[in-house]
């Protein structure tokens, strides 16, 4: 089950389409998986909701953008994503021949035909009682992205019927009941705690609280005609520069991989307590596929065997500024100083972060996005066992 390609590998996303051409040809035998095996889905639009995992442009419209050298892999500038290049949620909209979302804040240049962004950078499930001035928590919290969907689906709705331009930027009515609802959010909340001076027992305490809203959440967007849900569960955390250069001191146990063993048990137990919500609400939201995906065990994988798999120091930021870890919270990826009356560029990109993993001491770099998508794609990692094209479905065939 945990097949784990490596880098160069691209022939493995060729095989099937061979094995079935394969068997189209040689006459497909009476209970052959070309029979009984289902159309791909058809997800005409994505609906994303989460933090800056997944953000292409949220917070960025909200509160400023992210700077150079951010975006210079891929977008040749920033591009409201906090990486070099493209996220997870980039792959999987590129994978299912779906333009790459919109940020739903984005009020210049954006098309929302198939689908829209509701992730912010720093967005928590919970509500947090702090300001993003004070804290670095979004204000936009997985409560206030389902209001914001809400009124996207009427609004957008209103105005589509209108027809003529709108009809080029806006979704049509059908595809808010055959959309793919992606998620990944969840890490805020479990640093959001220790960044408190919480304890680690503390911080487990109210993971219920936390899924409790998530819940709610997916309730709501159930109730406004959702049914395919893919729900990424939350990262190892505890192998980031940014947890490991300001918690370690509390909390200073680490793996033989230099990772904080506190911080990523608690991303174990959050991920086995979602992995139990979600079975909660198939039972509890029968119309609706709810796909689980593994994401901690990729990163992890990735991190600990980064040799492996064509990656060198997994627990460095490419782009940051001193330290062990490349990382200093003041002087962040993109950060200046003036310095005897010239501007110089602190956070600095390391120059080839193809070769990286991490990007900026919080998130991955594109090609570390690019590999855990490859990783997970195919359903290798997912419950049910599904490829994404597949998600609209209850059960692996
Ligand atoms: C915010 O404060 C309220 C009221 O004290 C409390 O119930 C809630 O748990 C707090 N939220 C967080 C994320 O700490
Ligand atoms: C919006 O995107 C759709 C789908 O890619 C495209 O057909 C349409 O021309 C775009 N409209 C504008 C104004 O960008
Ligand atoms: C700034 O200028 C002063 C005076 O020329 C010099 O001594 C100092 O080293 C300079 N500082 C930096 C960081 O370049």
């Amino acid at each position: 089950m945990m097949a784990f390609g490596r880098r160069e590998d691209h022939t493995a996303s060729a095989l099937p389409a061979v094995l079935l051409t394969l068997l189209l040809i040689i006459g497909a035998p009476a209970e052959s998986a070309a029979d009984s095996s289902p159309d791909p889905c058809d997800f005409p639009a994505i609906f994303n909701f989460g933090d800056s995992n997944s953000d292409t442009g949220g917070l960025s419209a909200a509160f400023g953008p992210s700077p150079p050298p951010n975006g210079e892999t891929f977008f040749g500038r920033p591009a409201g994503r906090y990486s070099d290049g493209r996220l997870i949620v980039d792959f999987i909209a590129k994978s299912l021949g779906v333009p790459y979302l919109s940020a739903y804040l984005n009020s210049i240049g954006a098309n929302f035909s198939h689908g829209a962004n509701f992730a912010t950078a720093g967005s928590t499930i919970r509500r947090q009682n702090t300001t993003l001035f004070q804290s670095g928590f979004s204000p936009f919290s997985l409560d206030v992205q389902t209001w914001q969907f809400t009124q996207f689906k009427s609004r957008s709705q209103y105005f589509y019927q209108q027809g003529g331009f709108y009809k080029e930027v806006l979704p049509s009515e059908v595809y808010f009941s055959e959309a793919l609802y992606t998620f990944d959010i969840g890490q805020n909340d479990l640093t959001a705690g220790y960044f408190l001076g919480m304890t680690t027992d503390e911080v487990k305490a109210y993971i219920p609280d936390v899924l409790n809203e998530f819940t709610t959440a997916i309730k709501s967007v159930y109730s406004e005609g959702g049914r395919y849900f893919w729900v990424h569960n939350t990262g190892p955390f505890g192998c980031l520069p940014y947890v490991l250069d300001r918690l370690t001191l509390r909390a200073p146990e680490v793996d033989h991989v230099g990772c904080g063993t506190p911080f990523n048990g608690v991303a174990l137990k959050f991920n086995s307590m979602l992995k139990d919500t979600i079975a909660q609400l198939r039972r509890e939201l029968p119309l609706a596929a709810f796909t689980y995906v593994d994401v901690y065990s990729v990163k992890y994988e990735l991190i600990s065997q980064a040799k492996k798999y064509g990656f060198e120091h997994p627990l460095m930021a490419c782009c940051g500024h001193g330290g062990a870890y490349n990382y200093d919270r003041n002087f962040g990826c993109g950060s200046k100083m003036t310095v005897n009356g010239t501007e110089v560029m602190l956070g600095k990109s390391c120059g080839d972060p193809l070769a990286r993993v991490n990007w900026d001491g919080v998130h991955y770099t594109e090609a570390a996005n690019k590999w855990v998508f490859d990783q997970i794609s195919e359903g290798a990692f997912s419950d049910p066992s599904l490829p994404i094209r597949m998600a609209c479905y209850k059960h692996s065939p």
